[in-house]
């Protein structure tokens, strides 16, 4: 009479063990700490979703594939961390954000390191 029980519990007991050895294996790999992102991570992190995994755009944002045309490291530096203060002051960029429905976002939360990770991804020769 007593044994279906200790059976029942063997079972469970093994039904918990596969749990807890196939749980962690469904979350993927941890998010990573930003400060160790390379300038493509960053990118997918912070821009891809307006200017498009490789940077051809979107009707959010402009295509930046040709960015090196008119950026060096050092201004995009500046340009992420409040694009609208330099769009302000330039005649081409003013024009261009108009196309679109939302300005792009400030990155103050970017240290400068990151900013000059992702500019020179963006900027990278192709
Ligand atoms: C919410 C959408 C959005 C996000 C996120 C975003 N941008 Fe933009 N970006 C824009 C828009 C819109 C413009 C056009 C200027 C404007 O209106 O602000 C622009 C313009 C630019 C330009 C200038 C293009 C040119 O013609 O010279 C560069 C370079 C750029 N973005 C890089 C980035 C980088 C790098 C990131 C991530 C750190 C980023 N953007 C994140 C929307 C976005």
């Amino acid at each position: 009479m007593l044994r279906p029980i200790p059976r029942l519990l063997g079972a469970s007991a093994a039904l918990f063990g596969l749990a807890a050895l196939l749980l962690p294996a469904c979350g993927g790999p941890p998010p990573k700490d930003p400060s160790q992102m390379t300038g493509a991570e960053l990118f997918l992190a912070n821009c891809a979703r307006c200017h498009g995994r490789a940077g051809e755009g979107s009707f959010l944002a402009p295509n930046i594939k040709g960015a090196s045309e008119h950026w060096t490291v050092d201004q995009l530096v500046i340009y992420i961390r409040d694009p609208q203060k330099v769009i302000a002051e330039d005649e081409r960029l003013r024009a261009q954000g108009q196309q679109y429905s939302q300005r792009m976002p400030a990155f103050p939360q970017l240290s400068p390191d990151q900013r000059a990770k992702v500019a020179e991804w963006v900027l990278r020769p192709r």
